[in-house]
């Protein structure tokens, strides 16, 4: 079945205390915590405050996505917080092996993403070198947008670059995602689906929304 990751981006962190245990009841797999600079993305993302505090609060799998100029300034701080894995835009550093060796030396798992412009070949020379590849399906900076389905392309090519070569590397997506789009992706290849919208505004409920993603 496929993994469901809970993006946080825009949630009423007022209100968290419902909601946190909502997404656990609901047996999602994973919260992502969308860290943006202002900088790489025209956005400032979710205060990461939030992830230090809720990390007290439950034992989901915390994925910190990176939208950030400098991600190698952020490893130790978000390690410190109990961020689970590190997840860095291939678009943000000149030096991704550096990166991968410094996440993975603060116990983190690595994610390597590329954006919505880049092309995915771009990150085939590290796809065995790291936990997760993550495909944005809109272009990053802000939830609630519309899927864009060329980027199904880039999973196709990674879902048969790494089977080919053998490689112990999940696929995620993160973008536009609900049972609809998120069963293209999931036929496609992905094994991880990122919701933010798709969950938090479902017109039934989180625990309804976190049921048709894990169906799709
Ligand atoms: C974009 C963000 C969003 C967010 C989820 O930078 O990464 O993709 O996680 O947004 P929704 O699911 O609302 O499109």
């Amino acid at each position: 079945m496929v993994k469901i990751a809970a993006s946080v981006l825009n949630a009423d962190f007022s209100k968290w205390q419902e909601w946190l245990p909502k997404l656990e009841e609901a047996k999602v797999d994973r919260i992502q915590w969308d860290i943006m600079d202002n900088k790489y993305v025209p956005n400032n993302g979710v205060d990461k405050k939030w992830l230090a505090e809720l990390r007290n609060h439950t034992k989901i799998f915390f994925e910190s996505h990176h939208m950030v100029k400098k991600p190698e300034e952020q490893v130790t701080e978000f390690a410190e917080m109990g961020s689970n894995m590190f997840i860095f835009h291939i678009e943000t550093t000149s030096e991704p092996l550096k990166l991968i060796e410094k996440i993975e030396e603060h116990g983190m798992k690595v994610g390597i993403a590329v954006n919505n412009q880049t092309p995915v070949e771009k990150i085939f020379p590290y796809l065995d070198k790291v936990d997760l590849a993550l495909v944005m399906t809109v272009e990053a900076g802000f939830g609630g947008q519309s899927f864009v389905e060329k980027n199904l392309e880039k999973v196709k090519a990674l879902r048969k670059k790494i089977d080919s070569e053998k490689l112990d590397c999940k696929i995620e997506v993160d973008g536009g995602i609900d049972a609809k789009t998120g069963a293209l992706c999931v036929a496609s290849g992905v094994d991880v689906l990122v919701s933010g919208s798709g969950i938090f505004k479902h017109p039934k409920g989180i625990a309804e929304a976190v049921k048709e993603l894990h169906k799709s």
